[in-house]
């Protein structure tokens, strides 16, 4: 498959990455402590009764210089311990907000680099969980690791402790790409690490990847994939590299290198594409692969997949997500909640028996319906307008109006061999899946007044 320099150049435009609905830049700040907590306490009603919560450990040892993560560089164990003690306190927090019958189907631990924490913290808090809530049987328990900071001993007790899910950040296997973005390389290398962790168990084994980085060619990065093959992961995410250096200054130091452009960028990601479904990975949505056996490749096919800020799931195991720690972002039905990212507030805020949050976006029922639809399309690659008009008891006619739907421009799409439109119901075709962004953009009509700045599409 190759995708034509010309529509590389019209679709590399700022686009958002749709991990919410409205995007993040549109939360506001609101100190309306009362408003925030009935939000929280009204979601008690809504659907899904199960909840998740998504843990934020901000610390990571070094700075990687493409970072668009949330971090705080930090060799203070006073300070991370002092973060820890913060973040119990706002899990009874929460115990007390929350309607006690509903159980705990997802837990996810992001960051920064959670397994920068001491193991005992990480046990700590796993055992506060455990006293305190409900779970479903066979909950998800997700951490993502920084391979520098992974031995066996910490991937034994992290097992013990109720994870169940890795994810891997590799980024690349190539040390002079590794060098040239700062980051410390795996302590054991990621195929006998892979190889350990299924010796603990049923556990489920991610990787990530970036591509867009210094010195990657489509030669070395092809090696960096097979080599992934070859360690047997049974997730794969193959990231983009977001430049957003008005955002991340540390970014800035990148620009002295040559960085891949668009045309580039593709290429690295279509051979990532090809080797990965040649070798039997099924594509997810915009930058994830998983084995057919995956419960996302069945999630997949039976049109049943979502996605939060945590990545894709499926709808078994997804509960409303509740998230603590410093710029955390709680994902309702009717609010998102983003903590604030200054780690003195947060612990004011907790200290003082309020909830942390610095930013929200209440979504009314017009934003709930585009919501829907852009999961269906970034997630299914599908949509059916007669089946969201039906969910939502309105005529399509209405639908199409609240979506600000131009039949011109997706015609346009399928002229250029992006997608299928027939009968009121869109697919996207493989040829499509890059340009998922711009095809979800054209069904959001705050982009028609394109006032915020995202990254480019590709
Ligand atoms: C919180 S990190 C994962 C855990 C750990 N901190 C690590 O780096 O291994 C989340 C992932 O986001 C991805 N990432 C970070 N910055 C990015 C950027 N600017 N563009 C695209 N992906 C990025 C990386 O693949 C990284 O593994
Ligand atoms: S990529 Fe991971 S380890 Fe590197 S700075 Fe970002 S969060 Fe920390």
């Amino acid at each position: 498959m190759k995708i034509p320099e010309s529509l590389l150049q019209k679709y590399n435009v700022a686009t958002p990455r749709y991990t919410s609905y409205p995007p993040a830049n549109y939360f506001h700040e609101e100190f309306k402590a009362e408003k925030n907590k009935a939000a929280l306490i009204k979601s008690n009603q809504s659907h899904p009764k199960n909840i998740s919560f998504y843990l934020h450990i901000p610390f990571c040892g070094k700075l990687c210089h493409y970072c668009g993560c949330n971090t705080h560089i930090s060799k203070d164990n006073l300070l991370i311990k002092s973060y820890v003690e913060t973040l119990k306190k706002e899990i009874l927090l929460y115990k007390n907000l929350l309607d006690s019958s509903r159980k705990i189907s997802q837990i996810h631990w992001g960051g920064g680099t959670p397994n920068y924490l001491p193991i005992e913290e990480v046990e700590g808090i796993m055992a506060m969980f455990f006293e305190h809530f409900e779970f479903i049987q066979n909950p998800e328990i997700a951490m993502e690791c920084h391979p520098a900071h992974l031995t066996f001993d910490y991937v034994d007790r992290l097992v013990k402790s109720g994870i169940n899910r890795m994810s891997l950040g590799v980024q690349d296997f190539e040390s002079n790409v590794m060098n040239a973005v700062n980051r410390d390389e795996s302590i054991i290398p990621i195929e006998e690490l892979i190889r350990y962790i299924k010796t603990k168990g049923d556990i489920s084994v991610n990787l990530d990847f970036v591509y867009g980085l210094p010195f990657q060619t489509p030669e070395n990065f092809n090696s960096t994939i097979n080599k992934a093959v070859a360690a047997n992961p049974d997730r794969l995410a193959i990231f983009s590299y977001a430049h957003v250096p008005w955002l991340k200054k540390s970014q800035n130091k990148l620009e002295k290198y040559d960085l891949p452009d668009a045309e580039q960028k593709i290429a690295l990601f279509e051979m990532a594409f090809k080797v990965l479904t040649e070798k039997g990975y099924v594509a997810i949505g915009l930058d994830h692969f998983a084995k057919p056996e995956d419960e996302l490749s069945i999630a997949l096919n039976a049109k049943s997949l979502h996605r939060n800020f945590q990545g894709y799931c499926t709808r078994d195991t997804t509960g409303q997500v509740y998230a603590l720690g410093v710029s955390g972002i709680s994902q309702l039905d009717n609010a998102y909640l983003q903590n604030t990212k200054d780690l003195k507030v947060y612990k004011k805020a907790i200290d003082a028996g309020e909830l942390p949050v610095e930013k929200v976006y209440f979504v009314n029922e017009e934003e709930k319906i585009v919501r829907e639809v852009i999961n269906e399309l970034m997630c299914n690659n599908y949509l059916s307008f007669p089946k969201i008009a039906s969910k939502y008891n309105i005529e399509i006619e209405e639908l199409k109006s609240i979506l600000t739907f131009e039949e011109d421009i997706i015609k346009e799409f399928e002229k250029e061999g992006l997608l299928i439109y027939k009968d009121n119901i869109v697919e996207i075709k493989d040829e499509g899946q890059f340009f998922m962004r711009n095809i979800a953009a054209s069904f959001d009509p705050k982009m028609k007044s394109n006032e915020k700045s995202f990254s480019k599409a590709l």
